[in-house]
């Protein structure tokens, strides 16, 4: 079975809300709300794939050390075994905004629950909750 990497990412901000973004139409499971991050490309580590896709689709900067990993996920899809590991971040240079028509919201980690997750996002929601 493929194995596929992904990097996601919680930023948290001084309230302790974390942003999330809605897959836009046309991508699959869209509609749907996960944590910003991306494809781990070939020769990556996670940690540059985060700095990347950050940049790419919110417009923030992020320097490698406020990445700081706290779990991951494993999920079978059909077709492919999705990994994923989870960091946490709390500070960041830039607003973010969305640069790719995603809709974007800050949410508290109790409250993620109302936003409906990919299967491989929903088991991170309570690591969230632990760190408030
Ligand atoms: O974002 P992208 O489509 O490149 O991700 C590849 C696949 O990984 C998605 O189709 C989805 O099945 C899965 N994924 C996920 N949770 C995320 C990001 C991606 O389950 N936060």
């Amino acid at each position: 079975m493929k194995l596929v990497l992904v990097a996601a990412c919680a930023l948290l901000d001084v309230d302790g809300r974390v942003l999330i973004a809605q897959r836009p139409e046309g991508k699959q499971l869209a509609g749907l709300w996960e944590f910003p991050g991306g494809k781990v490309e070939p020769g990556e580590r996670p940690e540059e794939t985060l700095i990347r896709e950050l940049h790419e689709e919110l417009g923030i900067t992020v320097a490698e050390p406020c990445l700081a990993p706290l779990t991951f996920a494993s999920h079978a899809y059909e077709g492919f075994h999705l990994l994923m590991p989870l960091y946490v971040c709390r500070r960041w240079e830039g607003t973010p905004m969305s640069r790719e028509g995603q809709a974007l919201k800050w949410v508290m980690p109790n409250r993620l629950r109302d936003y409906p997750m990919p299967p491989a996002d929903e088991p991170l929601i309570p690591h969230l909750i632990a760190l408030m």
